[in-house]
């Protein structure tokens, strides 16, 4: 963890966001059980921008999914905020993960009929924190990202970059403890890509806590942790 202004004790008495104990995960192919995750452990305190890196096939949007709470893990521990995503019956876990997790993908998942702005307040629709107005925070969340000339834009009238833009502003309508994200620059040429990390470099400095995904070492360079997941398991 970087050093903050907080100060050492208080880092120390912070909790994870988000943390893994000895996780396993196995597909089930025919009658086969497959491993792909066979003990990972991994710990994300508030402020850490961490990378998580691996080659294709090394099972990164399968821990991916372990992390954002989408899927349960075939055994070990997955805890989202002290909460032990396990012990949760379904519809108490989509809420911690819909008001916790600010989720990115790389091909962006808007949703092509609604607008710029309508697409920022989905996720408000189905988890909502009481009291906040979504439309205000919506266009702030808009102009943060510098969209605000396309707030009445559909997905299909933007480019990729802006498109990116539109769903990590989405990620954030929640003002979620988590944001996550699965190669996010993937579908976009690199000069845009590097557009997109500045805008996570720069949640990071306001002190958001970042997971990202990625195969590229150089995007990798913009996070403050990198670890490798390789045979099933986070090479120490
Ligand atoms: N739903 C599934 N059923 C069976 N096998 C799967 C499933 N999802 C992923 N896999 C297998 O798990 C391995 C890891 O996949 P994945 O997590 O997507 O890796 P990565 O994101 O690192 O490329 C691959 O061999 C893939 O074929
Ligand atoms: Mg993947």
């Amino acid at each position: 963890m970087s050093e903050d202004n907080n100060g050492g004790i208080k880092v120390l008495n912070k909790a994870p966001v988000i943390e893994l104990v000895s996780i396993c995960k196995s597909y089930h192919v025919g009658d086969m059980d497959v491993p792909i995750l066979k003990s990972v452990d991994l710990r994300v305190m508030p402020g850490e921008f961490v990378a998580i890196m691996g080659p294709s096939g090394s099972g990164k949007s399968t821990l991916m999914n372990m992390i954002g709470c989408l899927d349960r893990p075939s055994c070990g521990q997955v805890l989202l905020m002290g909460r032990d995503v396990n012990t949760l019956p379904d519809p108490e876990l989509a809420k911690l993960r819909g008001l916790e997790i600010g989720f990115v993908f790389q091909n962006f998942n808007l949703v092509p009929r609604l607008t710029t702005l309508q697409n920022i307040e989905l996720p408000t629709y189905a988890n909502k924190k009481p009291g906040v107005d979504s439309r205000k925070k919506a266009k702030e969340l808009v102009e943060m990202v510098g969209l605000k000339d396309r707030m009445n834009y559909k997905p299909s009238e933007m480019s990729g970059g802006q498109q990116q833009r539109v769903a990590i502003a989405r990620a954030l309508i929640n003002d979620p403890s988590l944001i996550l994200a699965d190669e996010p620059t993937g579908n976009l040429d690199s000069v845009t890509g590097d557009d997109i990390m500045r805008i996570f470099s720069d949640l990071h400095k306001k002190g958001r806590t970042i997971v990202m995904i990625t195969h590229d070492p150089d995007l990798a360079q913009y996070a403050d942790r990198i670890v490798h997941l390789k045979d099933g398991i986070i090479e120490k």
